[in-house]
């Protein structure tokens, strides 16, 4: 991000020093930043009233974005051939995806225990540092770790791969451990919005989006709780991806759903993740080391197309 695409607090109409410093204190870092927040949210930390929040949000969203005009069907296609495509790294799984993952989406990584979920994050998070002529975007990660399972050793490895050097590949991978939902939120809203405006953070991982809901949303009492928290952070991932221009890649634990006398697997997080997210697919496990991804749900991939791929020492490879 460059300064000026990101403005400063003052330049919108409203703000002088001491509104701008009250944000500061907040975390608010830039006028696009603040213009993520709903009036509700300004209110809550900044004890504003609701005609003044609501006045500064527009005049920041007027800044940012200016007079949004609608654009026609026709465009659209244009647009969506237009934005840079991140490469996986495994043909068959970027032919799957349309040539490889587009930005200003979600996309939801389901699966039991190793099939590759995090596997393949460690290696998105290498692959984006790639220069465009190499379908990577010359970005840095963040990796937001629910599981303590990142592991430098294997971005070491995949960077050798893919010929950046392994130390450089580390320092492009911004971890961020989260300790439950409040902090999960705090982390998102503030310190991944300040990675992304100076740190070139073009892709966030969060691994796994559902261990930390599930950990501390128990029973079916808090089910309406959890579901309404999981959709809150889905909402907040999804403004950061669209303004900023940036890939967000989820992982997902699945659940034994009964159906008849058998018992089927099914991603976790129910309606609100199937809705929130863009694109949903499915890992399975097919032999040895060879797994099997499942287009699930998608707005413009193939219901139910498939790719292989194998995970090795070397991150994962076409099968
Ligand atoms: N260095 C390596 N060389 C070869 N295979 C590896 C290597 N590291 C991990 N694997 C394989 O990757 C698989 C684990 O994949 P991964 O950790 O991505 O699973 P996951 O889908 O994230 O599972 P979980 O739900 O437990 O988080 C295992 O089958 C393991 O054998
Ligand atoms: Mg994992």
């Amino acid at each position: 991000m460059t300064k000026s695409s990101t403005y400063d607090l003052e330049e919108v109409n409203g703000i002088g020093p001491k509104t701008a410093q009250l944000l500061q204190s907040k975390g608010i870092i830039s006028a696009r930043h603040l213009a993520l927040f709903t009036p509700e949210e300004l209110i809550e930390i900044t004890d504003m009233t609701p005609d003044r929040a609501e006045k500064i949000l527009r005049n920041a969203r007027e800044l940012v974005f200016g007079s949004r005009r609608a654009v026609k069907g026709s465009e659209m296609t244009k647009i969506y051939q237009e934005l840079p495509r991140l490469t996986t790294g495994v043909k068959s799984v970027d032919k799957l995806l349309g040539g490889g993952l587009e930005p200003k989406a979600t996309y939801e990584f389901a699966g039991e225990f190793g099939t590759g979920k995090t596997q393949l994050c460690h290696q998105l998070a290498v692959t984006v540092q790639l220069p465009r002529d190499k379908g990577g975007v010359g970005g840095a990660c963040a990796y937001i770790d629910t599981e303590e399972a990142f592991s430098p050793n294997r971005v070491e490895s995949i960077a050798k791969r893919f010929g950046i050097d392994p130390q450089q590949a580390l320092d492009n991978v911004y971890v961020i451990k989260v300790i439950n939902a409040a902090d999960l939120e705090d982390r998102v809203k503030f310190d991944l919005v300040r990675l992304v405006e100076q740190n070139n953070v073009k892709l966030v991982v969060i691994d796994s989006i559902i261990a930390l809901y599930r950990a501390e949303f128990r029973g079916r009492e808090r089910l309406a709780e959890r579901q309404q928290r999981l959709n809150y952070i889905l909402d907040w991932l999804m403004r950061i991806a669209k303004i900023y221009n940036i890939y967000v890649v989820l992982t997902n634990q699945v659940i034994d759903v009964p159906l008849g006398y058998i018992e089927v697997k099914k991603p976790a997080g129910g309606n609100v993740l199937a809705h929130a997210v863009t694109h949903r697919f499915f890992l399975k496990k097919s032999r040895d080391d060879v797994r099997v991804m499942e287009v699930l749900d998608s707005p413009r991939l193939p219901h139910k197309a498939t790719a292989t791929f194998r995970i090795t020492d070397r991150g994962v490879e076409d099968a």
